[in-house]
């Protein structure tokens, strides 16, 4: 039986397309290891949102090409973003690589391998199928505890930026019978914390539901205990959807909202579609009627024509709202999107020394943050042992913050409250309460 192996990176989609593709493979008779080096097969799920993120695997395929024997194993497989972006020319590029398969192109990976392991050929797949939605698959999920259910696929926002309504083609929602079995039966077998998954899920439409409706049904099912939902855009998240928040118990206190910029010139440059005051009105909505919800959010600095004052904007932003943590990036040029054409790209070290500040400003609001916590009590779903030593446990709290106590590695998958008794960084430590 071969072996095979994936290293995802990117967003939580591909976490779960990698589970997608885990379960195809499986059925076709392949077996999932936890290590790279005793694969036959390496996959590698890439992200191209940023450059960045596509010069990693590239380097990585190079590297692990450079162990491969006279019969060619392992095998070496690209899939996901970057598979779909440039695929055909990376097959030319890279020696090592065997085959490429697009976002849309999962279900063909068994034959291919087998094709690449008989023929010693290389193969790429790009093709969009824009009714793909893998709505039979049940992924073969990473964890025992933390269940990611994808709800739609694909975006149609086209933010100027943005890669991913290329890569991911047109938006599609999933059936929601199916949705709500597969949340029901991740329940039942033992993921008490379930995340629905889509680039845009306030867009949620599938006959006669919308988000809201999604979410409160999801809500009642008995046999999870906590939901949660990413990512959300500002320009479609309903009060309806707020106000489910509020009303129900299984969803947790925190959400996701990407800001990006808070100019009006630049969020309409991006093509967002809200400006910066529509924007706040949803935070005061969300705190007023979730008063200890906790709000994440993406910054961009340095996109096309971004002056020092619109980056103050951005910067007071983050100083007024107080996130409790922001994603930060610096602006990637994306060959193929329409921000990559302005005339008005700002240099790499401005981009770099904004970011810079953003993410001083924000790692002093994200410790005040926790250390606000120190005292309190809160429930854990414990999750792993702790990956710095081995007596202590990890978890997470409703609010999305990990936090560790010492325990024994049976309570994994159970609730357990603990009292908070330090904040280091950005983990809770704490002491499990009799
Ligand atoms: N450059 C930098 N960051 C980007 N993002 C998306 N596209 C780009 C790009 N071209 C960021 C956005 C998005 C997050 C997932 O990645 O902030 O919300
Ligand atoms: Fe996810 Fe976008 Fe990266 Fe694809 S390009 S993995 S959709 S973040």
């Amino acid at each position: 039986m071969k072996k095979f192996f994936i290293k995802t990176y990117g967003c939580q989609m591909n976490v779960n397309d990698s589970e997608i593709v885990s379960s195809i493979l499986v059925k076709a008779g392949f077996e999932r290891v936890g290590k790279m080096d005793s694969a036959d097969i390496i996959l590698f799920n890439s992200c191209s949102v940023r450059e960045h993120a596509e010069e990693r695997v590239r380097g990585r395929i190079t590297q692990e090409g450079s162990r491969k024997n006279s019969s060619n194993f392992p095998i070496i497989g690209l899939l996901g973003c970057v598979a779909q972006r440039n695929g055909n020319s990376l097959l030319q590029e890279i020696d090592a690589l065997d085959f490429t398969l697009g976002t849309d192109q999962y279900r063909k990976l068994p034959d291919i391998i087998n094709k690449v392991i008989n023929n010693k050929d290389e193969y790429g797949f790009d093709q969009q199928n824009s009714s793909e939605i893998y709505e039979d698959i049940k992924p073969l999920r990473n964890t025992s505890v933390n269940a990611f259910v994808t709800i739609m696929r694909g975006c149609d926002n086209f933010c100027t930026y943005c890669i991913v309504p290329y890569v991911r083609g047109r938006e599609r929602s999933r059936s929601i019978d199916k949705i709500l079995t597969e949340v029901r039966r991740a329940g039942q077998n033992g993921y008490k914390d379930v995340t629905l998954l889509g680039q845009n899920v306030n867009s949620y439409n599938y006959k006669d539901y919308d988000f809201a409706s999604l979410l409160k049904k999801a809500a009642s099912i008995d046999t999870i205990r906590r939901l949660r939902f990413i990512t959300s855009h500002p320009k479609d998240i309903s009060g309806e959807v707020i106000a489910t928040m509020a009303e129900e118990d299984r969803i947790c206190e925190s959400i996701h909202l990407p800001l990006q910029s808070a100019s009006n010139k630049i969020l309409k440059k991006m093509n967002r579609k809200y400006n910066y005051e529509k924007y706040f009105d949803i935070i005061s909505e969300l705190r007023t009627a979730i008063p200890d919800i906790a709000i994440t959010t993406d910054v961009m600095v340095g996109f096309p024509g971004e002056t020092e004052a619109d980056f103050l904007e951005t910067y007071n932003a983050l100083k007024n709202i107080k996130f409790d943590y922001s994603f930060t990036f610096k602006y990637s040029p994306r060959p193929g999107t329409k921000a990559v054409e302005y005339s008005d790209q700002i240099p790499e070290n401005i981009r770099l020394d904004r970011l810079q500040k953003l993410i001083d400003l924000q790692t002093v609001i994200t410790e005040q943050k926790y250390q606000d916590l120190v005292g309190i009590q809160t429930t854990v779903y414990v999750e792993q042992v702790s990956r710095k030593d081995s007596k202590e446990l990890s978890g997470r709290t409703r609010d999305n913050k990990i936090a560790v106590f010492p325990g024994k590695k049976e309570l994994i998958g159970s609730f357990v409250e603990i009292k908070v008794t330090d904040a280091v960084g950005w983990t809770l430590r704490g002491k499990q309460i009799k």
